[in-house]
């Protein structure tokens, strides 16, 4: 008897894929449009419609309401595929890239948490309405390493950059010379942002396992920041040991830095150590509104006033964040030192 062939049979109402790719970008894909497995889908068309149902990055810019193109009935396709022995393909080569593929496209819409690496794009104005981009990686997040990922109140800081900064605002222009130290810097969006809008030297600073990826979106963003970048490591229980140019500085940012009881006392004591004791000098704080640390929020404040600081301009604003896609408000706050308190 002759070997039964395995051709690749019909695929009725499959959409092409330039219409896949315009209901993509409009959330309206029917699971129906797309190849069913009972009709052997060759590896092109398989591998074709898998990279066209690719998300990108979640963006800050779009409408916290934008639709999501994740239709129902779209993860169980995928896991259709994945555990398909996908029989009918060529060798095991081509089985191996879909089943990867299928996964890559899976875990883009488990939420964050399981997504892999990306690259995003952030847009920070310069004020004039000049912008300029920050690209930032970000590792997936297979440990629990907050600072792998950027954090809404860093992104909400960054945009108000040109209204805090400048001649006669709440942080003044800086001289030649002077540097500014960010304090748990993560993905380093804030510090990039900030020696891009103001042009300071900035040192950017966190925990050790930190250090390696921050200094990845460094250097990836310096040739397009004016600001001179430094990139070290400052645990704020271990001041005395930070590996970056110890000293006072002019301007010290911190953003999203407190989620432990333990972490206003370490915050507020590095602050009240590192800030020049100079009129000019400035603390520049956001820290997301969350619930259940208000406790957390108040001690910050209770903490920098009992350290001889006081807040020379304070605000709501709102920032964004990538888990459950919702805006969070911030409290941003601009801090100086009592005058008593100037050397
Ligand atoms: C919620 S993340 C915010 C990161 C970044 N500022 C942002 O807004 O995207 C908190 C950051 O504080 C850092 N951090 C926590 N404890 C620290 C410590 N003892 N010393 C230095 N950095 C610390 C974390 O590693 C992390 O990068």
């Amino acid at each position: 008897m002759a070997p039964i062939a395995l051709v690749e049979a019909k695929t009725p109402a499959v959409a092409t894929q330039d219409e896949v790719l315009k209901k993509k970008d409009l959330g309206q894909i029917e699971v129906l449009d797309l190849p069913q497995l009972y009709t052997r889908p060759s590896y092109l068309t398989l591998t074709h419609l898998l990279h066209n149902l690719a998300l990108p990055p979640p963006s800050w810019d779009a409408p916290a309401n934008a639709p999501v193109a994740d239709p129902k009935g779209l993860t169980k396709y995928l896991t259709t595929i994945i555990s398909s022995p996908l029989k009918w393909l060529a060798d095991d080569s081509e089985r191996e890239q879909i089943w990867d593929l299928a996964s890559a496209r899976l875990s883009e819409r488990c939420g964050r948490s399981a997504r892999g690496d990306m690259s995003r794009t952030f847009r920070i104005p310069l004020g004039d309405g000049e912008e300029t981009e920050v690209r930032i990686f970000e590792p997936s997040l297979t440990e629990d390493q907050l600072g792998l990922k950027t954090w809404g109140s860093a992104y909400s800081l960054c945009k108000r950059l040109p209204e805090l900064y400048g001649e006669g605002k709440l942080v003044p222009r800086c001289e030649a010379g002077e540097k500014a130290l960010e304090l748990g810097s993560g993905t380093g969006l804030l510090g990039i942002g900030w020696a891009g809008v103001t042009g300071m030297g900035t040192v950017l600073t966190d925990l050790p396992e930190i250090e390696a990826n921050l200094r990845r979106n460094v250097e990836d963003n310096r040739d397009d920041v004016a600001g001179v970048m430094e990139v070290g490591v400052l645990d704020w229980t271990r001041n005395g040991e930070a590996t970056i140019g110890m000293g006072r500085y002019r301007v010290v940012l911190a953003a999203d830095p407190i989620y432990s009881k333990e972490h206003p006392g370490w915050l507020v004591g590095v602050v009240v150590e590192r800030l020049e004791r100079r009129e000019g000098a400035r603390f520049v704080l956001e820290i997301p509104i969350r619930e259940g640390y208000s406790w957390e929020r108040d001690e910050v404040r209770r903490l920098l006033e009992e350290g001889g600081l006081e807040v020379v301009g304070e605000g709501r604003g709102v920032g964004r964040d990538d888990w459950g896609g919702g805006e969070v408000e911030g409290w941003w706050s601009v801090w100086t030192w009592k005058k008593e308190c100037l050397e």
